[in-house]
């Protein structure tokens, strides 16, 4: 039999920018269609690198949420939660705590290299240690058998693994070994041309006005060896039209591709179509964002539901594993 469960996560960091749809949401969305999805914010795991300054979380989190919402992802075919209302994780985060091996978390790349990049920050927490055992809690309580994730958390993911195998070695078999369903998406550039971060300045939000969209995207750098308008130019190389991929059609990028390479189209006016595009593309979702922002009662009511759900799938293992520990 196919297990058909699907669990993931984001860390709420507020606002979602075009990054989050193109590599995450936009995948969810298809999976919602197809599969039993269990979407969470992981605002525990907020607390292992922002337990100094708390005060974000809430916030950021109701931002996100908004955000998934009003992009489709749907109450009626998923269970949508916060993590920090399903106590389930916590104690099951306990217990497979107890046993995994500290050696597995040390040798987990992630660990070294955010300790070195948050170099503001203190680290050398016992939670932010355990973060892998804690995201494995996420997954297992719910017997997930599918978890998209992308290239950074393969490591999580393959802990997690090691510890759903050794909880069946130990005390038999209770969950399923899920398995990471890669999501293969292109890096999505920022105004700059690095990745599109929040943390680097270069996103633009999916809930940007559209006088905003417009402006950040005439700010976009085009193909830089392309100094005059009578220049041909080369798309793949400007940073500008490598947004295109998300929301314009197969059809209006051939058309945009020969008019630059051919010179026969300015950047100023590209660049003013593709603002043009996608203000088109974000209007309905921010109209549907602004509409959810002004009844903050519906959003409350939707995640209490979707928290009732998940502790009642995820209160289901624990009695298996209350069971199997003999306690
Ligand atoms: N660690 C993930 C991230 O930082 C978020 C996360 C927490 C998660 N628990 C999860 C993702 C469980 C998938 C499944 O992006
Ligand atoms: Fe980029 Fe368009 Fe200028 Fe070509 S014409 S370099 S695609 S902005």
């Amino acid at each position: 039999m196919k297990n058909k469960r699907i669990v993931s996560g984001m860390r709420p960091t507020g606002k979602l920018h075009l990054g989050h749809f193109h590599g995450v949401l936009s995948n969810w969305l298809e999976l919602q269609e197809e599969f039993e999805c269990f979407f969470f914010a992981a605002d525990w795991h907020s607390l292992t690198t922002e337990y100094a300054d708390t005060s974000g979380i809430r916030e950021s989190t109701r931002e996100m949420l908004l955000d998934w919402l009003a992009f489709g992802i749907d109450p009626e075919k998923s269970t949508i939660f916060c993590q920090s209302l399903v106590p389930q994780h916590a104690e099951l985060n306990l217990i497979l705590s107890m046993i995994t091996p500290v050696s597995w978390l040390e040798r987990n790349p992630t660990y070294k290299e955010m300790q070195e990049n948050l170099q503001t920050k203190d680290l050398s927490t016992f939670g932010f240690l355990g973060y892998p055992v804690l995201m494995a809690s996420d997954i297992i309580v719910y017997k997930a058998g599918r978890v998209p994730v992308g290239h950074d958390q393969l490591p999580h993911l393959e802990i997690t693994r090691e510890i759903a195998r050794r909880f069946n070695h130990l005390y038999g078999e209770v969950f399923p070994e899920p398995e990471a369903l890669l999501t293969e998406t292109p890096k999505v550039l920022g105004l700059d041309g690095r990745k599109m971060s929040k943390s680097y300045g270069n996103a633009i939000f999916l809930s940007e006005t559209a006088d905003e969209t417009r402006k950040k995207v005439m700010s976009m750098v085009t193909d830089v060896k392309r100094p005059r308008r009578t220049d041909p130019g080369e798309p793949d190389r400007c940073v500008a039209y490598s947004l295109n991929s998300i929301y314009l059609s197969e059809e209006k990028r051939t058309e945009i591709v020969a008019a630059c390479r051919t010179a026969q189209i300015g950047c100023v006016e590209c660049k003013r179509a593709q603002a043009e595009a996608l203000v088109e593309f974000l209007a309905p979702f921010r109209a549907k964002r602004e509409e959810l922002a002004a009844h903050p009662d519906r959003v409350e009511a939707i995640m209490d539901v979707g928290s009732r759900k998940a502790q009642e799938e995820a209160g289901k293992t624990m009695r298996e594993v209350r069971e199997a520990i003999r306690f």
